[in-house]
């Protein structure tokens, strides 16, 4: 088989490194993103071709075909998956990432050529071993109870108990204490204590993650997200592989940052969530009563009030994901902009179910970036606002947020829609949202629902508007 020199595996590293560092630049804004996701997919390739080929790699052709069958796999999962189960599928790659760190772990501890190290560079080896697999239990285990809480097969609802806090730290103690232990076994006798920590780093995944509500899943996902590129590296360490180093590292800290940038949004401590010491903010108390009464219009009576209307904003959610709503909606813009109506978007950091999944679907849309505003951009308007139309939204506009100490989303910033005029709510049913809790909005004085799925009903206005 063919091998490259190490300069050259080096020099390739190197240039994958820039263009990993590239992609991610690009990633941050919209206009700059597909080409950042190319700068990504050709340092990968880059990548994959430099380790193959690098020296003493043997059984190349097991590893191409392995590839090859891999990512044909992925191509048909990113083929068909549809954009409200991205979040899903994203999870699930991150506790393949985990798993993957767990194996590399193992397969190192039990490698015979790593024994013949001595002194500071066994430890150090030993070490490497011990972190990789205990970060890359909790990531792959978190990783799976996220992706059932996004694909609706765990409750979304926080699963905690008292004294969960003192059960973590108690059993980061004791994985401390097999650490130490581990370290001082001879020749590959540490497996005991290495198997009792990945049983019980797998644990933690589970409770850490389950102990989170609904409202606060984007930043589990996001931490997540920052755990699977630690996890990476820590493999980089025990491979001796740079690039996989840098690139775990890169994914571990930019996931790390965006983390933060999520507790930002939801005014969440980011320690909090990291240590799961308790879903969100809620005290868990009573919750306060729902008062006021629901009332209802119909698809002609929406259109009369958006032709009286002078300004107008569109609060998107998960639902106009579902219902795929953001190219009728977009029709509908128009039609109202061409009449000379203010026309925005109000968008809320975590609405949806992915960071910016809303800005990417009205972009799809093609939906000019400059009538497109952030939450905090546009809240300080909503009294001037004569109607609202919350299209598949729930969480992201819920009052409770600002009023119930008891409710599990207290103190996460919100769309403040009924401080408008009028507020139209588009949904199927009274349901909840993602975070389980009720919606006191629905009840408001101002506030009108329209039942039934976001792009049929914004079609059916559309043909009133027009008529
Ligand atoms: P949600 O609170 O989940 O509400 C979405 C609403 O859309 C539902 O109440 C549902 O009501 C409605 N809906 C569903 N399908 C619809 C359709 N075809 N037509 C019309 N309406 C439809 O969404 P949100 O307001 O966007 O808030 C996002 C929530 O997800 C937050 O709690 C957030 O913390 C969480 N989360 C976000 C992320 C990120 S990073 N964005 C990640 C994980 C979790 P009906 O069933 O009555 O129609």
């Amino acid at each position: 088989m063919f091998f490259i020199e190490k300069e050259i595996q080096m020099a390739a590293y190197l240039f994958a490194s820039i263009l990993f560092i590239l992609s991610l630049g690009g990633l941050s804004s919209q206009e700059s993103a597909k080409r950042g996701v190319l700068f990504g997919i050709v340092g990968m390739i880059v990548a994959i071709i430099a380790t193959v080929l690098g020296e003493g790699v043997s059984g190349q052709v097991y590893i191409i075909i392995a590839i090859a069958i891999a990512s044909v796999i992925g191509l048909m999962l990113a083929r068909k998956v549809e954009m409200t189960a991205m979040p899903q599928l994203v999870a699930i790659l991150h506790s393949f990432v985990g798993l993957a760190a767990v194996l590399v772990g193992f397969g190192s501890y039990l490698d015979p050529h790593a024994h013949t190290l001595t002194g500071a560079a066994h430890t150090i080896h030993l070490v490497e071993v011990f972190v990789g697999i205990f970060i890359g239990a909790i990531t792959f285990t978190g990783s799976i109870i996220a992706w059932g809480k996004l694909d609706g097969k765990v409750p979304s609802k926080p699963w905690s108990f008292k004294g969960l806090q003192t059960m973590n730290l108690v059993l980061l103690i004791v994985c401390t204490i097999l650490g130490v232990l581990y370290c001082k076994a001879d020749g590959t006798s540490g497996m005991l204590y290495l198997g009792i920590m990945t049983a019980i780093a797998s644990f933690i995944g589970v409770v850490l993650v389950m102990a989170i509500g609904g409202g606060d899943m984007p930043v589990v996902v996001s931490m997540l997200n920052s755990y699977s590129g630690w996890a990476a590296a820590a493999a980089g360490f025990m491979l001796g592989n740079d690039l996989l180093i840098v690139t775990g590292a890169l994914v571990g800290s930019s996931g790390a940052i965006l983390s933060m940038h999520m507790c930002h949004a939801m005014n969440r401590s980011f320690f909090s969530v990291i240590f799961a010491s308790g879903a969100g903010n809620g005290s868990g108390g009573e919750k306060k009563a729902i008062e006021g009464e629901v009332t209802s219009l119909n698809h002609e009576e929406v259109a009369t009030l958006l032709k009286e209307a002078k300004s107008v904003v569109i609060v998107p959610g998960y639902g106009m994901a579902v219902a795929k709503a953001q190219y009728p909606i977009f029709d509908m813009v128009q039609t109202l902009r061409k009449a000379g109506k203010n026309v925005r978007f109000a968008i809320h950091p975590v609405a949806g179910r992915l960071p910016g999944h809303m800005n990417v679907l009205l972009a799809e849309a093609n939906v000019p970036y400059d009538i497109v505003l952030e939450m905090d951009e546009i809240n300080d308007d909503m009294p001037n606002t004569d109607v609202v139309m919350v299209i598949g939204a729930n969480d992201v506009v819920n009052p409770s947020a600002q009023d119930d100490p008891a409710s599990s989303i207290y103190g996460m910033p919100v769309i403040e829609a009924w401080k408008a005029e009028k507020v139209i709510i588009m949904k199927r049913s009274m349901s909840a949202g993602y975070s389980g809790e009720d919606n006191p909005l629905f009840y408001k004085p101002n506030s009108e629902m329209l039942y039934g799925d976001a792009k049929d009903s914004v079609e059916k206005i559309m043909g009133f508007l027009k008529a």
